[in-house]
């Protein structure tokens, strides 16, 4: 064992590896070193809290060989496109271990030695936690469920949610009064139990009750509350270094919440308070027939390219599925070869996680200064000869801008459609993540392309 001044020292050198992890996680150059310095943090910090640990070692040793095991294989084995259900299920496990620890330390004889004030601020530390990490739970499953379509993407609407989320909260705030009076008796007991049920529903009904276009935001808001329940398990448990990090990834889960909605034109209080967007909203239009749509084959794809001075290529979430970003880093340069200027133009939700599109297209080596934010391409299409839509669906939906009554009514969306020619590379006409039609695919300047993305891009590649 450690003395606790080397322990201390250990959680310190890990919290700062942490904030210099998050510094390098900030933009693409250095992510690789803050995945370093985060990789460096973790180790020293289990180390401490092992080495820290009075009996039952052996435990420990078996459950961290047992969850390094699951976690190695997982890591090994998830798609770039199942990230994001993934996390969702961490963030279940760190939700789940805060309610656990919440109870344990309710039900520790240890509480005993606690008086006064302190007995109050700890039963209180025991109340909140048990709280959010029942939401972040519960949130978290329906999340995972949603992403991976186990639970349909659909928004649940119940009539007066927002009230029924507003009774829960008051109802739980009038238990902790009950349970800190009551202090360790029955009374207690029973107003824990209740409030550990109410949070499980409410977050449920929280994720449930937001549609799929709106999901992203729902992920980095989980993000947030499990960081919050990581750093209530640290008040219950006395341990520094689970404040400092749930506190780290709480609030840069927050700071991305606020990014996302900004990004999505969503408010980040009715994010916050679960279901936004979705009041009263039907898919209305998205299910109605669109009308005639047409079809181009790869040949003349191929000559619509050749003849353009200018296009825009905007992936989306089946280039991913598809793997065809190495396809479409070849044909790009073939393109400028021919000196097209070619661009790309990405949404800031394609695909399924952040930065998805970035990544994929680093990766595939196309320059960085041609890969352009949404807010830097949105005014260029109209002077555009021809968009390339390859696996984007819900990014390019003029139904946003066009129907108030659509699900995605109002989140901004890359304006393929003002293009002289626009090209959608997709397999059907299905609706994308958030299951509404897009009547772009039926407006006169659009062509639909049919097939696997990468088939169809290197097909048009071989007719260039
Ligand atoms: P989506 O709207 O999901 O559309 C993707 C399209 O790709 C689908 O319509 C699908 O049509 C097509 N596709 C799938 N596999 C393909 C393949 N192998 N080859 C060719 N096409 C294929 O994607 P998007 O435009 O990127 O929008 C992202 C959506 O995901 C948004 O609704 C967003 O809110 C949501 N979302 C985003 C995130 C983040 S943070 N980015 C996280 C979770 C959810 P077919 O089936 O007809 O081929």
């Amino acid at each position: 064992m450690l003395s606790n001044g080397i322990i201390q020292a250990a959680y310190v050198i890990a919290a700062l590896l942490f904030i210099f992890s998050l510094r390098g996680l900030s933009n693409q150059e250095s992510a690789k070193s803050g995945n370093i310095y985060g990789m460096i943090g973790m180790a020293i910090a289990l180390i401490a809290a092992v080495a820290s640990i009075k009996g039952g070692l052996h435990w420990i040793v078996i459950a961290m060989i047992i969850g390094a095991t699951i976690g190695l294989y997982l890591a090994k084995k998830v798609e770039m496109t199942q990230m994001p259900e993934l996390v969702a299920l961490l963030h279940s496990f760190v939700g789940m271990a805060a309610v656990l620890v919440g109870l344990n330390s309710f039900l520790d004889p240890h509480i005993q030695e606690f008086h006064g004030g302190e007995l109050t601020v700890h039963l209180v530390e025991i109340f909140i936690g048990v709280f959010i990490g029942a939401v972040t739970f519960s949130g978290s499953v329906v999340a995972f469920g949603k992403l991976n379509g186990r639970i349909s993407s659909k928004p649940l609407s119940i009539p007066n949610k927002h009230y029924w989320n507003l009774a829960a909260i008051v109802v739980s705030t009038i238990l902790m009064f009950v349970f800190v009076k009551c202090e360790n008796g029955i009374g207690a007991t029973i107003s824990l139990f209740i409030m550990t049920i109410i949070a499980f529903v409410f977050g449920f009904h929280l994720v449930a009750s937001i549609g799929g276009a709106d999901m992203p935001v729902v992920i980095s808001m989980l993000n947030s509350y499990s960081g919050w329940a990581a750093a209530a398990a640290g008040f219950m448990l006395g341990n520094d270094l689970l404040i400092v990090t749930g506190a780290l990834v709480g609030s840069s889960g927050a700071i991305l919440s606020y990014i996302m909605c900004k990004a999505m034109n969503r408010s980040f209080i009715s994010v916050i308070a679960g279901g936004f967007g979705s009041d009263g909203s039907t898919a209305s239009s998205s299910d109605e027939e669109q009308g005639e749509y047409r079809e181009m084959q790869p040949a003349e794809v191929a000559q619509t390219l050749k003849e353009a001075r200018s296009v825009i290529i905007v992936p989306g979430y089946g280039m991913a599925v598809a793997q065809a970003q190495g396809a479409v880093s070849n044909i790009t340069e073939k393109l400028r070869a021919m000196d097209i200027e070619v661009r790309f133009g990405i949404h800031p939700v394609a695909g399924r996680l952040p930065g998805h599109m970035n990544v994929l297209l680093a990766e595939a080596k196309v320059p960085y200064d041609i890969v352009l934010e949404m807010d830097e391409i949105n005014d260029d299409f109209p002077d555009t000869d021809v968009v390339w839509v390859i696996g984007a669906n819900d990014t390019v939906n003029p139904a946003a801008e066009e129907d108030p009554n659509s699900p995605i009514a109002g989140m901004p969306v890359l304006e393929v459609w003002k293009a002289k020619t626009v090209v959608i590379s997709k397999r059907s006409m299905n609706t994308g993540y958030a299951g509404v039609q897009n009547p772009l695919f039926f407006k006169e300047n659009s062509y639909m392309l049919f097939g696997d993305a990468k088939d169809s891009v290197e097909k048009v590649l071989q007719n260039l």
